[in-house]
């Protein structure tokens, strides 16, 4: 393997750093204003996402402020169901909507040939970041994980209770199988093809792994994420996968142990201590800055900034929020994060 002087990729492998790299899951969004112009004249969101010109901007704006060790692609997970020839759209204040899947043989409507082509312009992204970013700067680049873009297929977008997709899984595991199965498929595609325009390091995010008793969990979460893995790495077997399995608990454990990703996510409600033991023991983990902790900033921030350190940063380690900044974050609480990481110091 090449030696890397990157930040983000050495902690990745395990190698030692002098502070733990930072990046931010949705850095490029609402709460910096050069997004909010780029994102007005741009037009709809999903145009935004699969346009070169622009995504390659929005991806660049968090780093030229921030210098943070990873860019990740400016994109979404819905451009997959889109690509798949789903209808998909994001409306102002409400959220995505999609033409939901109402039943089985509506899975065969999907397009299962043409989505590469679709996605296109997401590679020429991809290629186009990995000649501008500086050499300390790792471009992740990321896809949904099958079941949290289940999900928002068939219930038609955002949900409470994820009723109408968990009632398919019981109903009618088989069908509900085949769904995943595409899935994986087309994600894994999606990946690999991340990889080879560029991506260094990939990401596969599983917002909703949490609403799953152990069984679902390991059924339509870690298997697939297994499967995901083993194409990727058959693919591309020298790029990182990072997992975040969102709400997985205790599995976490089970998700580093038997997924075969590089490493995983912690959200915000994963002890650290334990994190340390039974996840950190086996590989790097990232996480876990609860987003409302640095919407609020000051004494609170910087405590929790440090709890997450003092356990975490000694060890293979890479800083991020426990999900996603909120779009009101003030852009000087973010500064003062950065600050405080690049400060931290092995203690002695
Ligand atoms: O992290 C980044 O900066 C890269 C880009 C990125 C976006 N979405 C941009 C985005 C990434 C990695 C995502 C992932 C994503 N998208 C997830 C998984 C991570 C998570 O937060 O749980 C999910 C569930 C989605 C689906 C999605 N996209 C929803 C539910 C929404 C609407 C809610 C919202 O925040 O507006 C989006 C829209 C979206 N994706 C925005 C951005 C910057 C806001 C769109 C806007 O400009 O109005």
């Amino acid at each position: 393997m090449v030696p890397t002087e990157k930040p983000f990729l050495r902690a990745l492998r395990a190698q030692s750093t002098v502070c733990p790299p930072i990046w931010l899951m949705r850095q490029a969004g609402r709460y910096l204003p050069e997004y909010r112009d780029v994102r007005a004249r741009a037009g709809d969101f999903l145009t935004t996402c699969l346009t070169p010109e622009f995504a390659v901007e929005i991806t660049l704006q968090p780093i030229r402020r921030f210098a943070f060790d990873a860019a990740i692609l400016f994109s979404d997970i819905l451009v997959l169901p889109y690509a798949l020839g789903q209808s998909v759209r994001f409306e102002e204040g409400r959220g995505p909507v999609l033409e939901a899947l109402a039943e089985a043989t509506d899975i065969g409507r999907l397009d299962v040939h043409g989505y590469v082509d679709r996605l296109a312009p997401v590679y020429e992204s991809v290629r186009r970041l990995r000649a501008d970013l500086s050499a300390q700067t790792t471009l992740i680049g990321f896809a949904g994980a099958p079941w949290t873009v289940a999900s928002y297929m068939i219930e038609g977008g955002s949900s409470k209770d994820f009723a109408k997709a968990k009632a398919w899984a019981y109903g009618d595991p088989g069908s509900f199988q085949r769904l995943i199965d595409l899935l994986v498929e087309t994600t894994a595609e999606h990946l690999i093809g991340q990889a080879k325009a560029g991506a260094e390091v990939l990401q596969l995010f599983d917002s909703w792994a949490g609403v799953w008793p152990e069984t679902g969990l390991r059924r339509w979460c870690l298997d697939p994420a297994r499967a995901i893995c083993a194409r990727v790495r058959a693919a591309c077997p020298d790029t990182p996968m990072i997992l975040f399995p969102r709400g997985a608990g205790l599995l976490y454990q089970d998700f580093a142990e038997e997924s075969g990703a590089t490493a995983v996510s912690l959200d915000t409600t994963v002890p650290l201590a334990w994190a340390r033991d039974h996840v950190q023991s086996r590989m790097p983990v990232q996480g876990n800055l609860d987003p409302i902790a640095l919407l609020v900033g000051g004494e609170t921030q910087r405590a929790e900034t440090a709890r997450i350190l003092d356990t975490l940063a000694g060890r293979p380690f890479v800083f991020n929020l426990g999900h996603g900044i909120l779009p009101q974050t003030p852009i000087a609480h973010v500064q003062a994060l950065v600050d405080q990481v690049r400060a931290w110091q092995a203690p002695v």
